[in-house]
């Protein structure tokens, strides 16, 4: 019989926290599967699920305010364990009987735990032990409402100069609610903790590991497919890639890859990744070049938006153009990964404005009459990560930094023109080869050149250069939704901006982005 490796299943509410994809990828990193939903899920759906654990997950609001999140009755009518994180613990407290307010102290940031209880959550877990024997833990705190009055028959498990009940359990319903955060890296003991809850509470089993996940999918995308032809979109990026190597793996020959070159990529890209798919692994693929159509429709085009939809649009019709030349199609595959079908189906509880349009998500089905295969769907970027080097693609390819499906066309700001993109494809090369031999490369999470429709004047030799002015933009961050400009050496950045100015004549000057995101956004349109 086949092992279902989504047996072992843990829910995980969402109420808004920008830390809840983390807590799904700690847990799926333990090896079990995990899905996310939001608070709004009905309970026919949570009983449907059927989890062996609930985890309540963090959130922005007060609960004591009106309209605040509240956790669907199912979960505590379920039976199985529940562990609040944060507003989940708050949420528990609420729902059950207890009390929150407002404190007068925010906490955020490190602290000290004093375990106060033996429960199955936390015992034998400790950072520090003291003279008296009692245990502590450094955890992260994110807080400004607390728990004053726990539920009936809860007790307090731990506490902090600052927050009294910072943590609660009742034992013999496996219920166990924490103010602070397990999921950062900066709660010492977090991943052991929550690995206590799914393993020894929930009785989860690891059956979640990227070699069962290859095997799981592989048959499943046979059961599905048949002996239908399938025809994917393929970027170059990790996660199309990822799919394209599982479904060739899965049905071989069935599995056409269309590489759509639109003129926006990076130096060399196009040809790294035929070779790598056709030579390496054999994936048969069509290289359509397209590139003076994408650049044709954006001509004489600046606002971001608008450039976002042409490119959108573009792709959509040359793939609708190549693929009726195809015979037999009836399956199209797309590269889609969790995050985006989180964030597509609103699993997010978070009231987040478009701030751009991804281009990629959607789209390219509804115009093209063929069935949907995502064999991502379920995955998160590492977890696609994982797969793609135990599927045998090389380092260097699944770690690339992202890049965005509209490609050059975002990071040259308003026109495009095709001597922008020679340039900017140039400079942002120097910028990547560099990063590689002082090793920061991998140490950012993603770097690249933009392009400014703005000349200023520099002096090389002995004569004036009016020229134009790039910036360099590098980032480190977890989730792409917070980042940090990454603090480069200021050495490195001379070397980089030398040899730019140097090698490329059109350019007279570089400058460095210090923007953190919020506000500032990766890209810069
Ligand atoms: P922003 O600029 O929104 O970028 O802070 C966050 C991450 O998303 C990438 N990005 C895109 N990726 N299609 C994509 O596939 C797009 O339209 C798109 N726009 C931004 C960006 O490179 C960064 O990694």
């Amino acid at each position: 019989m086949v092992l279902d490796i989504n047996a072992h299943r843990i829910l995980i509410i969402d109420f808004g926290s920008q830390y809840t994809q983390l807590i799904a990828r700690r847990v799926r990193e333990l090896g079990v599967y995990c899905e996310l939903h939001s608070f709004n899920i009905n309970d026919a759906a949570i009983r449907k699920f059927a989890p062996k654990g609930i985890i309540l997950a963090g959130g922005p609001e007060s609960v004591y305010k009106t309209n605040s999140p509240c956790c669907p009755q199912a979960v505590f009518d379920l039976g199985v364990p529940v562990f609040g994180i944060c507003y989940g613990m708050q949420i528990m407290a609420k729902q059950l009987g207890g009390k929150v307010e407002s404190s007068r102290l925010r906490e955020c940031g490190y602290a000290r735990l004093n375990v106060v209880s033996k429960s199955r959550l936390l015992d034998g877990i400790e950072d520090h032990v003291d003279t008296d024997g009692m245990f502590s833990l450094d955890v992260w705190m994110s807080h400004g409402d607390i728990v004053t009055k726990m539920p009936k028959d809860f007790h307090v498990l731990a506490s902090t100069t600052s927050c009294q009940i910072a943590g609660m359990f009742r034992e013999e319903h496996c219920y166990y609610g924490v103010q602070f955060h397990p999921e950062v890296t900066h709660t010492k003991q977090g991943s052991r903790i929550l690995s206590r809850f799914i393993f020894d509470i929930c009785k989860c089993r690891a059956l979640w590991t990227p070699l069962k996940i290859i095997e799981d999918t592989i048959i499943s995308i046979r059961a599905k497919i048949g002996t239908d032809n399938v025809l994917l979109g393929l970027s170059g990026g990790v996660d199309s890639s990822v799919a394209a190597v599982l479904l060739h793996q899965a049905i071989g020959n069935q599995l056409t890859c269309m590489f759509i070159d639109n003129g926006l990529l990076r130096l060399h890209e196009g040809k790294q990744v035929m070779s790598m798919l056709t030579k390496h692994i054999g994936v048969n693929m069509i290289y359509v070049n397209a590139q003076d159509q994408f650049l044709n429709n954006l001509a004489g085009v600046s606002d971001p938006e608008k450039k976002r939809r042409i490119i959108g649009r573009t792709f959509i019709d040359v793939f609708d153009t190549q693929s009726s030349k195809l015979d037999n199609i009836k399956y199209l595959a797309q590269g889609t990964i969790y995050p985006d079908v989180i964030e597509s189906s609103g699993s997010t509880s978070t009231k987040v404005n478009t701030i751009k349009s991804h281009h990629n998500v959607g789209g390219l089905p509804m115009v093209m009459n063929l069935k949907l295969i995502e064999p991502l769907r379920k995955l998160f970027k590492d977890e696609v990560r994982r797969l793609g080097l135990e599927l045998g693609l090389p380092y260097e390819m699944v770690y690339r930094h992202p890049f965005p499906g509209p490609g050059l066309g975002v990071r040259i700001l308003g026109d495009v023109k095709k001597e922008y993109v020679d340039l900017l494809r140039l400079a942002d090369y120097i910028f990547i080869e560099e990063l590689h031999k002082a090793d920061w490369y991998y140490k950012v999470s993603q770097a690249f050149a933009v392009f400014q429709p703005l000349k200023s004047v520099s002096i090389v030799g002995d004569s004036r250069r009016y020229a134009w002015v790039l910036a360099l933009r590098a980032v480190e961050t977890i989730d792409f939704m917070t980042a940090r400009w990454a603090h480069l050496p200021y050495e490195l950045l001379e070397t980089i901006s030398g040899r730019i100015v140097n090698e490329i004549e059109d350019v007279s000057r570089v400058t460095y982005d210090v923007s953190n995101k919020p506000p500032a956004t990766i890209e810069w349109e």
